[in-house]
């Protein structure tokens, strides 16, 4: 067994028996429980090893910042995220060669391109709801969430029939929600060599081929981003050309789906929960709405943030510098500090929010203690896209349906490491034509 890289001083170490596994039972459990009651139990910095890793826990207001302001070429954000999300899921084809992130479809102005797009897409959702009816919550933002996320950078054609259904299909086989929802599921992923992934990206590649080729026959050029992507990549061949366009689709509806359709059906959940707040959003108060949303995405979190050191660093926590080597996981867990690091946030109150910002006056010893959408130059560059697209979509939908909850008060599922939680049971709500 190769040994475990070292970091000095040693801080304490979260217990484990077993040789390679060390502390991962628990850590599988319930990742969230386990890293609080390893914290009351060794204090704000503590070391966990468990599958031939080495994790640098550190929670304190100190660490949570020296985290967020490391340098990605002495700490990576993309390497220890690829290490642990990604190489168990995806074929490293799709990963290589991408010319379109996230980064640069987010731009101020273009944000409100999108608009209209998400509009259409939850008109789309409400005509197939109907009238009236039932169904689960996160079911319904799941199919809602490709709706938004596909009529934004894969063209209106890809969020509508014939193509919607099958795209989600091959889309859900991709998402790697998978490997922190259900972490087991990657090592079926490495038992079948990635058999289905490949399917599934050679399926979305064949669609998204056939809707630029539908495109050019009618000389077709809607300036959206699916035109934009597609202009990126116009020194390859054709056929090279399409399937980089889809696989570049494919990256950034995949970083959508691991968090957008969870904090829709968490903002739902919370307003149904709170008839006083949602009678103000009613009476049309969007600042309100966008409050609840970041504030159910506060307590929703389950987010894990990973930096895979690169180079020997120092690095400061309150009262002690400690060297670290290549290949330690630096990490802080964002609900353990989001709904304690100051008294109040244990529970939903959407004042804790002044318009997108944490209101000044939650006193934390630290704004980096509490995370939405992350900190630094790795935060979310879809932040903006994802509020806009929470409030558009639940306007529309509270406009249109009264809904009745046929729920208890939820619970995130314990498994979950990563992403904003989903629920650990069925959310079912009705609906019917609001008077
Ligand atoms: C409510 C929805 C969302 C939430 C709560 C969310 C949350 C986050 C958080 C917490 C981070 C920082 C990760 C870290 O520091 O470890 C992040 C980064 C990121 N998010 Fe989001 N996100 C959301 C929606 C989206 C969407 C819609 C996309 C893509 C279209 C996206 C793409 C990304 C990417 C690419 C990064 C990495 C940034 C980098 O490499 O520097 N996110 N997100």
């Amino acid at each position: 067994m190769t040994a475990l890289p070292a970091i000095t001083p040693m801080p304490p170490r979260a217990p484990g028996r077993l040789p390679w596994i060390g502390s991962g039972v628990g850590l599988l459990r319930d990742p969230t429980a386990f890293f609080r009651t390893t914290r009351a139990a060794l204090g704000d910095t503590f070391a966990v090893d468990a599958f031939g890793y080495r994790l640098f826990a550190v929670f304190s207001a100190r660490g949570v910042q020296t985290l967020y302001g490391l340098a990605e070429r002495d700490a990576s954000f993309g390497l220890a995220t690829y290490e642990l999300v990604m190489k168990r899921k995806l074929p490293l084809e799709l990963v290589v060669g991408r010319r379109n992130r996230p980064h640069d479809l987010f731009g101020g102005q273009e944000v409100e391109d999108y608009l209209e797009h998400l509009e259409e897409a939850v008109r789309a959702q409400i005509a197939e709801l109907g009238p009236q009816g039932s169904c689960e919550v996160f079911a319904l933002m799941r199919r809602l969430g490709h709706r938004l996320g596909l009529a934004a950078w894969a063209g209106r054609e890809a969020s509508s029939a014939p193509y919607l259904d099958p795209l989600i299909r091959h889309l859900d086989v991709l998402d790697q929600g998978d490997s922190f929802v259900r972490p087991l599921s990657a090592l079926a992923v490495y038992a079948t060599g990635k058999y289905r992934e490949r399917r599934a990206m050679r399926g979305i590649e064949s669609i998204i081929a056939r809707i630029l080729r539908e495109r050019r026959s009618r000389g077709a050029t809607p300036g959206d981003y699916l035109d934009r992507i597609e202009a990126s990549f116009s020194d390859l061949p054709a056929g090279e050309r399409e399937i980089n366009v889809a696989r570049d689709i494919m990256l950034i509806h995949m970083g959508a789906q691991s968090n957008l359709y969870a904090a829709l059906a968490w903002t739902l959940i919370n307003l149904l929960e709170h008839p006083a707040v949602l009678r103000r959003v009613l009476d049309g108060d969007d600042v309100l709405l966008e409050q609840c949303a970041n504030e159910s995405i506060r307590i929703a979190q389950r987010s894990i943030t990973l930096r895979q050191v690169l180079r020997p660093i120092d690095f400061e926590d309150t009262g002690t510098t400690y060297a670290l080597t290549p290949g330690v996981m630096i990490t802080t867990m964002l609900p353990v500090n989001n709904t304690t690091a100051a008294p109040g946030l244990e529970s939903f109150d959407p004042t804790h929010y002044h318009g997108r910002k944490l209101a000044s006056h939650v006193r934390v010893p630290a704004r980096e203690l509490v995370s939405t959408f992350g900190h630094g130059r790795h935060s979310c560059p879809a932040q903006r896209f994802s509020i806009s697209a929470i409030r558009i979509s639940l306007r529309r939908l509270l406009e249109r349906y009264a809904m009745e909850a046929r729920f208890r008060t939820p619970t995130p599922l314990a498994r979950q490491i990563g992403g904003v939680a989903r629920a650990s049971g069925r959310c079912v709500i009705a609906y019917r034509p609001r008077d």
